[in-house]
């Protein structure tokens, strides 16, 4: 139903403001009693060969929500419902900020695919914490962090920190986002010499937080990286994870590619600048997965993401090596109940 009568109505409207219709639809749903438990039961697949342990994290399943879809916190409760092992919200960053100029989300729909140029639009971290200490789940968060439009590369570090207090004791892991293409400049932060430097100094404030908090061990911090990473880069990628001994990485954010696609080339140039996802993405993504396993050694897990919109997609990348997949565009063109299907046809 929701692919030949939902997504042909929604579709006729502009993107963005669909998504807050169904943000707040679903909050609004969720707020008759009854709701919540019926969704579960609909759309929760639970059984034991889907739980998996990863950087010392038990998930109940794996496959998450992608980071930008619940940029605010906003959904966590709404979302466990719908099935997912765990939730990244963000990219906060430390202070609120409104993000680039609309329209910035564009449907095409011949490629199943999103372009986006949000630009971290967020109502900032100090919110988003205050939000996730009202859940009423203990779904697993990861907090997505970055750095605000206006502070400039050398100050990079600081939002990064302020973004980690923050949120620190409201999320379960953190990623560092380093790969929007939406944020000027911020790609350049995947270069080596800056990436050590704030994983190395976030590492350290984690350990500063754990002992003050006597919590058993700090909280893993993983490195979000972009799909358009030459192998070279990847090799870097390898070496400052291994380095930092950070928990891992997600691979990956959207392209700035535009290769391949069938949407009306006219069109695709009048939308701009942008991060691709969705089915164009994922032969890519799996690829940067399979080659940072490989060479690696499988020395620290991999969640895999981008253009994931079946369970067999989900499945190649757990096969390149992936501990954990997450999805947001196929979310979109596929549905709610995706992670359930994902989940069904793991087990
Ligand atoms: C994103 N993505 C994203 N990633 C991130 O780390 N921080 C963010 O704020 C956002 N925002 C965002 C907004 C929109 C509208 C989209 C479509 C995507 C990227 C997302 O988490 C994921 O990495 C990519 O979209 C690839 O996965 P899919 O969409 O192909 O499943």
């Amino acid at each position: 139903m929701y692919k030949w009568l939902i997504l042909p109505i929604l579709f006729r409207f502009d993107a963005e403001q669909v998504h807050h219709f169904i943000c707040g639809t679903l909050k609004f749903l969720f707020r008759i009693p009854g709701v919540s438990f019926l969704t579960q039961q609909l759309f929760n697949y639970e059984h034991p060969s889907l739980e998996r342990e990863v950087f010392g994290l038990k998930f109940k399943n794996p496959v998450g929500l992608a980071a930008g879809f619940d940029k605010n916190a906003e959904l966590v409760d709404e979302l466990a419902a719908l099935g997912f092992g765990f939730v990244e919200i963000g990219t906060v960053t430390p202070l609120p900020q409104d993000g680039n100029e609309k329209p910035r989300l564009f449907r095409l729909k011949p490629d199943r695919a999103i372009i986006n140029r949000m630009g971290f639009n967020n109502k900032g971290a100090a919110s988003a914490a205050e939000r996730l200490r009202k859940r009423k789940t203990n779904i697993l968060i990861g907090g997505n962090i970055g750095k605000n439009k206006l502070t400039p590369n050398e100050n990079a570090l600081d939002d990064y920190l302020k973004s980690l207090d923050a949120l620190y004791e409201e999320v379960d892991y953190f990623v560092v986002n380093v790969s929007s293409p939406n944020t000027p400049g911020l790609r350049d932060l995947q270069e080596k010499e800056p990436l050590m430097k704030i994983l190395a100094a976030l590492k350290l404030r984690d350990e500063a937080w754990a002992a003050k908090t006597s919590a058993s061990t700090p909280k893993p911090i993983l490195l979000k990286i972009a799909p358009d990473l030459t192998n070279s880069q990847l090799d870097d990628i390898i070496e400052i994870v291994t380095t930092t001994q950070i928990a891992g990485v997600i691979a990956t954010n959207t392209t700035i590619s535009r290769d391949g696609l069938q949407t009306d080339g006219d069109y695709v140039k009048k939308i701009g600048a942008g991060g691709l996802s969705g089915a164009p993405l994922t032969h890519r993504s799996t690829e940067v997965i399979r080659y940072i396993c490989e060479k690696s050694g499988r020395a620290f897990p991999v969640i895999g993401v981008g253009g994931i919109s079946s369970p067999q997609e989900a499945r190649e990348k757990l096969e390149a090596g992936a501990s954990l997949v997450q999805i947001y565009t196929g979310f979109i063109y596929e549905g709610p109940a995706l992670a359930k299907r994902i989940c069904k046809t793991l087990v």
